[in-house]
């Protein structure tokens, strides 16, 4: 065998390790097993966490993405800073402060990963639970490994770091699959900017929409969210940006300024129907909106952004 043939038979074998990986991933998707305990702690998470500011506030609510995911870096950072420094000499107590500050970081992100997990699509729980089980998993080690350094016991705290970062990597490389494979986090919305031309639109005859009970329509390539109460009339995406939930099946409600809302039928998500502003998640993007002008007896709407 030449060198060149021995290459590409090596890139090969590389390629067929990565996609037995993701082949293995995809397999955890699927995994029913998994589901007793995951409707058990899904149920439990849903009956201790009441919707409200805190529930909000951990989905990050108020900072408009996901809290979890950057959250997630201070752990990580920590913890492989830590381990770079139990490879270098007089570095012990460094090293150790270190691994209790990725200890503190865990908890706000345990919070936030477990309000997120419980607000998911059946086969991104899958994923997650064995990602959680992971990651606590390598905060139990780094608790271990943290209390033997305390102890002067460095050889084993620094034995206990390495095997916390070989879990916690794999708990990472699932939590990457459920964040850009499975689309947890990310909006779910229709891209409206990409997908309906800027301008004035023909949607419907102003006469067949019903007064305060929301209807779908169509425009071009998206689904629309329609509610006519009196003579206003407001539209956003249909698709809620959380997880694609249809809107229009949802219920109407106000909050606590009197504003209409609407609110996902699927994970309860709260929208204003005026600008598409979040109100109570798990939704963090803001529903996007058109204007709405009607002539002639025909609605017309208009992207807003
Ligand atoms: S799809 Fe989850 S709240 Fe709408």
């Amino acid at each position: 065998m030449n060198r060149r043939s021995s290459n590409i038979f090596r890139r090969g074998s590389r390629a067929q390790a990565s996609q037995r990986l993701a082949d293995a991933t995809e397999t955890l998707e699927r995994a029913r097993g998994l589901d007793r305990t995951i409707r058990v702690l899904s149920t439990a998470v849903r009956r201790t966490l009441r919707p409200g500011p805190l529930k909000d506030t951990l989905h990050g609510v108020p900072f408009g993405h996901p809290a979890h995911t950057p959250l997630t870096d201070v752990p990580i950072g920590c913890w492989m800073s830590s381990a770079i420094l139990d490879l270098m000499p007089g570095t012990a107590r460094a090293s150790q402060a270190l691994v209790a500050a990725g200890l503190a970081g865990a908890v706000p992100t345990v919070l936030t990963g477990i309000a997120d997990w419980s607000a998911l699509h059946r086969e991104q729980q899958r994923v997650g639970l064995v990602h959680a089980s992971a990651t606590a998993t390598a905060s139990m080690l780094y608790s271990a490994s943290l209390a033997a350094r305390y102890q002067g016991r460095d050889g084993a705290g620094k034995a206990f770091g390495f095997a916390g970062l070989t879990v916690l990597l794999g708990g990472a490389y699932l939590g990457g699959h459920l964040a850009f494979r499975q689309a947890a986090g990310a909006s779910h919305a229709d891209q409206t900017s990409h997908l309906v031309a800027t301008g004035w639109h023909d949607l419907c005859a102003a006469e067949e929409l019903p007064d305060g009970w929301p209807v779908h329509r169509r425009l071009g390539y998206i689904s629309l969210f329609v509610l006519r109460e009196g003579d206003e009339i407001n539209v956003l995406a249909d698709r809620c940006s959380h997880l694609a939930g249809p809107l229009h099946q949802g219920r109407v409600t106000t909050d606590d300024n009197a504003e209409t809302c609407i609110v996902c039928p699927w994970h309860g998500s709260t929208f204003r129907v005026r600008d598409g502003s979040v109100v109570h998640g798990p939704a963090t993007a803001r529903q996007p909106f058109f204007e709405t002008r009607v002539t002639d007896g025909v609605v017309q709407v208009r992207p807003v952004g």
